[in-house]
């Protein structure tokens, strides 16, 4: 079977699926605290979440990513976790993960570990309760630093993502460096990005820099470059001092599209195949028309075929230009 190669000679080998567009948090650059969901007939269920996955997996998808929302308030996913572990059983799948909020962690992290689950990202912008409970509106700080124990106590390895807010988290860069590196994690920074409805929370108010983020770091460490890409938008950097990865997540102000491996499945079956443009594929339809795979692989073929080359996000005219109107909890990040 050819596997999935785009028409900019790109190999997709890394889907990332969101599995629910709900949440038990509320970040104010991520959700509106009144938001509605989507009906559960709109979800792809989990058997279906499983076919989709599969296909990507026989047409050369190596690596899953699973989020949301939070990934685990979906009712049954350890389920849909435990479904995938056979494609990593048998060799097909080289990497199952997920992105979460932390706050489920003490309950799924030995299942996850059991599921074959070796990482995990644990979205965290605070070590500060009260900051924390004014960004994530409903999130408690205490519930995710046990979600992280049980995560580390389970075997899982944790990287932290933090999304970088001017006058906000600014002032614990070295306090948050220092507690990653102490507990053998690896700290990513993201720049906050332009996507849903601003509301009153003005992005461009929030938005830190990651070049000046990084120039303060080489205040107090030898930082040093590290080559290596991952196919996304990530640039890492090691911290000589604590050998600790730091990682950079800069969608607005760098280009990295000639690189993509990826695409991103919505919880209702569209296909996004760059996180910057609203051409998306229903992958539901051929999905419900059919019990073969036929129609859904062909479907994934055709969507690959029109990905395109690169995204329009800029914030350098002062308005953030190629805005999105979905949240990111719509797309999965
Ligand atoms: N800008 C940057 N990152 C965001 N996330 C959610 N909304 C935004 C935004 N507007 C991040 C979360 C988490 C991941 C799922 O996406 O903080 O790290
Ligand atoms: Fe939930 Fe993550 Fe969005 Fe916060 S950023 S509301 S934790 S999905």
């Amino acid at each position: 079977m050819a596997p999935l190669i785009d028409p900019f000679a790109r190999p997709v080998s890394y889907l990332r699926v969101s599995v629910t567009d709900r949440c038990d948090f509320r970040c104010v650059y991520c959700m509106a605290e009144n938001m509605t969901f989507l009906p559960k007939k709109e979800l792809l269920t989990l058997e279906e979440l499983d076919r989709v996955c599969s296909a990507f997996i026989r047409l050369g998808v190596e690596k899953l990513r699973i989020t949301g929302g939070e990934p685990l308030v979906r009712r049954g996913i350890m389920t849909f976790f435990e479904a995938m572990s056979r494609h990593l059983e048998s060799g097909a799948l080289k990497e199952l993960t997920l992105t979460t909020n932390g706050s489920q962690l003490g309950r799924f992290a030995t299942d996850l570990a059991a599921a074959g689950v070796r990482r995990v990202n644990v979205s965290l912008d605070t070590l500060d309760e009260a900051k924390f409970a004014e960004v994530t509106r409903w999130g408690r700080l205490p519930q995710v630093l046990k979600g992280i124990d049980a995560a580390q106590a389970a075997g899982l390895r944790v990287k932290i993502n933090a999304v970088a807010l001017k006058g906000f988290n600014e002032e614990e860069l070295f306090a948050m460096t220092e507690w990653c590196a102490s507990r053998g994690m690896d700290l990513t920074w993201i720049e906050v990005m332009p996507m849903g409805d601003l509301g009153n929370e003005d992005r461009l108010d929030q938005y830190w820099a990651l070049t000046d983020l990084r120039a303060r770091l080489a205040e107090r460490y030898t930082v040093s470059d590290i080559p290596e890409r991952t196919g996304g938008p990530a640039r890492y950097v090691r911290l000589e001092e604590t050998g600790q990865k730091i990682g950079f997540i800069t969608p607005l102000s760098h280009n990295f599209c000639e690189s993509c491996n990826r695409v991103r499945l919505t919880c209702t079956g569209e296909l996004f195949m760059c996180l910057g443009q609203e051409d998306n594929a229903d992958l539901r339809r051929p999905l419900r028309a059919s019990e073969s795979d036929a129609l859904l692989e062909d479907a994934i073929r055709d969507a690959i075929s029109r990905k395109p080359k690169g995204h329009d996000f800029d914030y350098s005219r002062q308005r953030a230009d190629g805005q999105m109107s979905r949240h990111m909890s719509h797309t999965g990040g």
